[in-house]
């Protein structure tokens, strides 16, 4: 468990909860970001990635919903609509951007898969746990919710990894990344506005402490759910079934 001497200041606060997530990250490096980055996987390791992961990005706003739900504050849940609305599809207010899981399928289907078939798989058991732990914990606090969405340089991982995708996995459609070059835009703000709120918010040191935990575990949640892509598609080696792939 992450332990604060005191209580922080806003300022002082914002800096240590971005110090103490890139240091996890840093001592929990994490095999299949690894092995993705280094531009190793094959097309089914990358096929089941995308199918396990659309269980994740459904969730998204399912998660917002729940902070929403929870949070007392008109100034706040006025901020957080928008991000709502963003992840179901800003055609719903007649803008340009559909939902953000659909952005995933056309990056499934960039990958070569059925859309049909990832829409009705089950996600593996690590990777359904993970996710339902994180949308049941932004159920019952808003706060922690906020604390486990994107924060600090959480657009720029996303940016990385178009990178890798451009370098490494160019048989990849430019017009199926669309999920990503929308979220290293989008991310940027989504990532100030959980900030914002956490440092107006967390004013005690069990708040402040809570938040950092609560991220941590959010980042455990990634490493739980890639952990279980990896041990699946990586080290089993298990292909996904024949109906899988996109005729
Ligand atoms: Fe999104
Ligand atoms: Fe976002």
């Amino acid at each position: 468990m992450y332990r604060l001497e005191r209580t922080l200041g806003p300022d002082e606060y914002q800096v240590t909860f971005l110090k103490a997530k890139s240091q996890y990250m840093a001592d929990h490096p994490i095999p299949w970001d690894t092995h993705f980055r280094a531009g190793k996987c094959t097309k089914p390791e990358l096929q089941g990635m995308a199918k396990d992961f659309y269980y994740w990005k459904l969730q998204v706003p399912i998660k917002d919903y729940a902070v929403l739900y929870g949070c007392p504050d008109i100034e706040i849940r006025r901020k957080w609509l928008p991000k709502a609305i963003e992840e179901d599809g800003e055609d719903i207010i007649g803008r340009e951007h559909v939902p953000h899981p659909e952005y995933w399928l056309q990056f499934c289907e960039g990958v070569g898969l059925s859309r049909e078939y990832v829409i009705n798989a089950e996600p593996l058991p690590g990777v359904k746990f993970a996710v339902d732990h994180w949308t049941h914990t932004a159920a019952k606090s808003w706060l922690l919710g906020v604390a486990m969405s994107e924060t600090g340089d959480s657009a720029k991982g996303i940016g990385r990894n178009l990178e890798t995708i451009r370098k490494h996995y160019s048989w990849i459609p430019e017009s199926a990344l669309e999920f990503w070059r929308l979220h290293s835009e989008v991310d940027v703000e989504h990532s100030q506005l959980s900030m914002d709120i956490l440092t107006k918010y967390c004013t005690t040191k069990e708040l402040q402490e809570d938040c950092i935990n609560a991220m941590i575990t959010y980042l455990k949640i990634h490493r739980v759910m890639r952990d279980a892509v990896y041990l699946e598609y990586v080290v089993l080696g298990r292909n996904l079934p024949e109906g899988s792939q996109a005729r």
